[in-house]
C-alpha cells in the first residue's frame, strides 16, 4: 500500500495501474474509518483491480461554528485499517493541495443542496460537491463508492456527476449500524455514554415510523408529528423529521410507493443524522 500526499505522486501511481489495464475503485472519506467506511472499501476491493481511498477533512464543508478543528483525525489507525483491507493507495492531501491560495471555484447542486441538511448547514453540500468533483477529476476512477447513511449527499453526487458528465460508475452502499443500532459515524465519538443511549432514539424513531406506515398510516404529516413527539423526549434539538420522496427529496403528503424517513437531531453538542427507506405495496 502506498500513502501519497500530492497530486503528482497520486497520478504517477495511477498511471502504472492504467497502463496495465487495471480498473480503479475510489472511496472518498474524511478518515477516522469505521465499519461504515470499511463496508465501502470491501465492496470496492471486490469490484476493482485497484482501490484508492482518500482521507481529507474538507474545510469547505464545515460551517464557521461546526466541528472542523475537532473532527477526529486518526491517520495511523486509518492506514492500518486500509492496509488490512488491501487498499492500494491512500491519498491524504493537505488543504493547500486541494485549495491553493485564491481558490474561487465551486460546484453547487442548487436545488438538492438547499433541502433537508442544506437548511441548517448552508454551503455544506457546495463544499462536498466541490471536493468530490475535484477528487474525481484527479483520480478518474472507474467506480466510486458512497454510503446511504448520507442519503442526501448521495443524491447530490449522483446529480453532480450527471450534470458535469463524469463517466464514473457510482455505487451507493447500504447504511451500516453499530451493534446497538446507532448508525456508524465518526461523530459518534463525541457522545458521552449517557448521550449515546439517548442517540439510540433516532433508529427507534425510524422503526416506529416504518411500523406506522406498515400498519396503514398514509398521511406523512401524521408520521412526522408522532416521530417528532417521540424524539423530543430524548434529543436536545430536532433539526428535521421528514418523509420525502427518495429521488426528489421533496416532502410527500400521501405515502405511496417508496418513501424515505429522514431525521437530523442534536444530542448534547453532536449533530446526528439517520434515515430509513420504507416501501408500501
Ligand atoms: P465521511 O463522513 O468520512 O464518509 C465517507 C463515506 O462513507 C461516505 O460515502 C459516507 O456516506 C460513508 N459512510 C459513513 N458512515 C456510513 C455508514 N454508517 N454506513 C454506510 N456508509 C457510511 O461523507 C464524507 O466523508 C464526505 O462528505 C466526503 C464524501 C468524503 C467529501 O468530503
Amino acid at each position: 500500500m502506498k500513502c501519497v500526499i500530492t497530486r503528482g505522486a497520486l497520478q504517477r501511481q495511477l498511471r502504472r495501474f492504467r497502463t496495465r489495464g487495471e480498473s480503479i475503485g475510489f472511496v472518498p472519506t474524511m478518515g477516522d474509518l469505521h465499519v461504515g467506511h470499511l463496508s465501502l472499501i470491501h465492496r470496492a476491493r471486490r469490484e476493482n483491480d485497484r482501490v484508492v481511498v482518500s482521507i481529507f477533512v474538507n474545510p469547505k464543508q464545515f460551517g464557521p461554528n461546526e466541528d472542523y478543528r475537532r473532527y477526529p483525525r486518526n491517520l495511523k489507525r486509518d492506514a492500518r485499517l486500509c492496509r488490512r483491507a488491501k487498499v492500494d493507495i491512500i491519498f491524504t492531501p493537505a488543504a493547500a493541495q486541494i485549495y491553493p491560495a485564491d481558490f474561487q471555484t465551486s460546484v453547487d447542486v442548487e436545488r438538492f443542496g438547499k433541502l433537508l441538511c442544506g437548511k441548517d448547514r448552508p454551503g455544506h453540500f457546495k463544499g462536498v460537491a466541490t471536493v468530490v468533483a475535484k477528487l474525481f477529476h484527479w483520480v478518474v476512477p472507474d467506480r466510486a463508492y458512497f454510503g446511504l447513511k448520507d442519503y442526501q449527499q448521495a443524491v447530490i453526487i449522483r446529480q453532480m456527476a450527471r450534470d458535469l458528465g463524469f463517466s464514473v460508475g457510482l455505487r451507493f452502499c447500504p447504511l451500516v449500524r453499530e451493534g446497538d443500532g446507532l448508525a456508524a459515524s465518526s461523530r459518534n465519538r463525541y457522545l458521552s455514554v449517557e448521550e449515546r443511549k439517548r442517540a439510540l432514539a433516532l433508529y427507534s424513531a425510524l422503526k416506529r415510523g416504518r411500523e406506522l406506515i406498515r400498519r396503514g398510516t398514509r398521511e406523512a404529516a401524521l408520521v412526522e408529528r408522532k416521530l417528532r413527539n417521540y424524539l423530543s423526549r430524548f434529543v436536545d434539538r430536532i433539526h428535521y423529521v421528514t418523509v420525502v420522496d427518495p429521488d426528489s427529496l421533496e416532502n410527500v403528503r400521501r405515502i405511496r410507493g417508496s418513501v424515505l424517513i429522514a431525521v437530523a437531531v442534536r444530542v448534547g453538542k453532536t449533530r446526528l443524522i439517520d434515515n430509513l427507506k420504507v416501501s408500501v405495496h
